[in-house]
């Protein structure tokens, strides 16, 4: 496929200048047979998510459409359209954790926050991602919340455990950005 010139890109996208290390991980993969993915892989890995702008980046500097990435983006399952939360909770499904009650937990969880699987509360504070074993399932069920400080375990969930768990992170988070 012919490279483009990186200085001059017609995406026509406004945030096009942010994109070095975007054009950097194209130039990359570039010439390797079945690049998308591994492309799309790390754009995410660099941005979090999948935005517009990037797709079109994408498209642009590889030569593949636009409705094909968006494709590919929506059929795994690991690939994200839109940004995610401060805390990402990522909620055990696995079969210790649904024989332990994670459905229930989940429930709570979006019940609490008003969102699904795969969304973001409107004040991007968190996002909900089910996700197979964390590997500690003697704690089941266990969730794990990642953010800009790190990652923690919780264990042994009860729906009254969670939902102060919750509360506590959204407070700290309302308390620093105010
Ligand atoms: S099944 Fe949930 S941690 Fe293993």
């Amino acid at each position: 496929m012919p490279r483009e010139n990186k200085t001059e890109c017609l995406c026509g996208s406004s945030e096009c200048s942010n994109y070095a290390g975007l054009d950097a991980i194209i130039d990359k993969y570039i010439d390797m047979e079945g690049n998308l993915i591994i492309i799309l892989q790390e754009a995410q890995e660099l941005f979090g998510y999948l935005s517009r702008d990037t797709v079109a980046h994408i498209s642009k500097r590889t030569g593949h459409a636009q409705a094909k990435i968006f494709g590919v983006a929506t059929f795994y399952a690991q690939f994200r359209l839109s940004p995610i939360g401060q805390n990402l909770i990522m909620l055990c499904q696995g079969t210790a954790c649904h024989v332990n009650g994670s459905e229930a937990i989940e429930k709570v969880i979006c019940d609490e926050l008003g969102i699904k699987d795969g969304e973001t509360t409107e004040d991007g504070i968190f996002t909900l991602n089910n996700v197979a074993c964390l590997g500690c399932c003697s704690l089941a069920p266990v969730m794990m919340i990642q953010n800009a400080q790190g990652e923690e375990t919780y264990g042994k969930l009860t729906q009254e455990g969670v939902i102060g768990i919750l509360r506590e992170i959204k407070a700290r988070a309302v308390a620093q950005s105010a």
